[in-house]
């Protein structure tokens, strides 16, 4: 079977060995606007390109808002400092997850909560984030939400749109409207994924979207928050500038701001991206298409878009039979020169996290044993 199964990624992919998880492509104006963007001198954060390419993402995606930064990682930070996430709240993910998610939760000095995944949409489980909030906190006078076993305000929730398929996220912000918690998305993966027809990252009161080299788009590195409020916008966007009170030449700084904010030069990359990007999701999708297809023939779970969903199928996965047989299988396809990947460790099984709070990770668990990444990367 892993034969049949590396057969047919090579005869997709028609390429020499290796082929690889998730490659970049860059087949529109990307060599143009880089030059125009030197040619303007303007290579750093002050520049049209910035601008234009938040422009752009608002426009794709419906968000009223879009503050371009150096990388997915930095946005995450920010956006919970800016929806009021403090230093020893708690903060609650999911335990499977890429390890950026927890760490922004981490830089803030607050502590991450570790939750179980829907084995359907990879994502946060509504269900156990429900059981979890009544049985193990309650809600104080003051109107937030407290731990009953470490006292501390659990203040935020950052579900994860997994591979590109959206989490029940409506479900999710219900839940922890009652609950008096901010919902960041970490939309990093799941740019042109959407949920009952509105895009992912737009649900919660921020989000993040990655640019890294191996996303959907890419501007070499890159991430950006998204949210409706226009205040958390004006506050991402003055903190992540050093926190500098616009002036024609003083160095005025209000408070201890970061220098987050994307490059002009990553940003003209970004621009001709996001022009290419609806044919990027078309291919994914048909790439995801023949997968489905090809898995139903030999009897392995493909991993479908989720109900009231649209995924931008980021990478396509699939679920083998126990953590043996996906090991082999790693193994084997390593060997051909076809790229794949696990899941990630689960968070709670890193050293850095292992003493962290959790809940019970039983679905997490079977998914981190089985799940495989094929190389998804468009074909041009
Ligand atoms: C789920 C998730 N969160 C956060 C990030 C961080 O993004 P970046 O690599 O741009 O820092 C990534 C991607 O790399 C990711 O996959």
């Amino acid at each position: 079977m892993y034969k049949t199964i590396t057969d047919f990624i090579k005869h997709t992919y028609n390429t020499p060995p290796p082929i690889n998880l998730h490659e970049p492509r860059f087949i529109g104006n990307e060599k143009k606007y880089l030059a125009e963007c030197i040619d303007s001198t303007f290579v750093s954060y002050v520049g049209a390109f910035v601008t234009s390419f938040e422009d752009s993402v608002k426009a794709f995606t419906g968000s009223k808002y879009a503050v371009a930064m150096t990388n997915g990682t930095l946005a995450l930070h920010l956006a919970l400092r800016v929806c009021g996430v403090l230093p020893e709240d708690e903060v609650i993910t999911q335990a499977l997850t890429f390890v950026a998610t927890a760490n922004a939760i981490s830089y803030i000095g607050a502590h991450p909560i570790f939750l179980d995944s829907d084995l359907d949409t990879l994502g946060l489980s509504p269900e156990k984030l429900l059981t979890f909030l009544k049985n193990e906190t309650q809600k104080k006078e003051d109107g937030n939400t407290y731990n009953k076993k470490t006292g501390r305000r659990i203040s935020a929730c950052v579900p994860v749109h997994v591979f590109g398929h959206p989490a029940r996220i409506a479900d999710i912000v219900r839940i922890c409207a009652d609950y008096n918690l901010v919902v960041v998305e970490d939309a990093a993966e799941s740019l042109g994924s959407f949920y009952q027809s509105q895009h992912t990252g737009t649900f919660g009161l921020a989000s993040v979207l990655s640019f890294n080299g191996n996303k959907t788009i890419t501007t070499g590195g890159g991430g950006m928050l998204l949210t409706n409020d226009e205040m958390i916008a004006t506050s991402a966007k003055h903190l992540s500038t050093t926190a500098k009170i616009p002036h024609p030449w003083a160095f005025e700084h209000d408070e201890i701001g970061y220098n987050y904010r994307m490059p002009n030069l990553n940003a003209a990359v970004g621009c001709a991206q996001m022009e290419t990007l609806d044919l990027f999701l078309s291919k994914k999708r048909e790439q995801a298409e023949r997968y489905a297809t090809f898995f139903a023939q030999i009897g392995v779970d493909f991993i479908v878009e989720p109900k009231d969903s649209r995924s931008n199928y980021w990478l396509n996965t699939i679920m083998l039979n126990d953590r043996t047989e996906r090991d082999a299988f790693l193994a084997y396809s390593h060997s051909q020169g076809v790229m794949t990947r696990p899941v990630w460790r689960l968070m709670s099984q890193l050293p850095m996290y292992k003493d962290a709070l959790c809940g019970d990770l039983e679905q997490a668990e079977h998914l981190e044993a089985r799940l495989v990444n094929l190389p998804s990367s468009v074909r041009v």
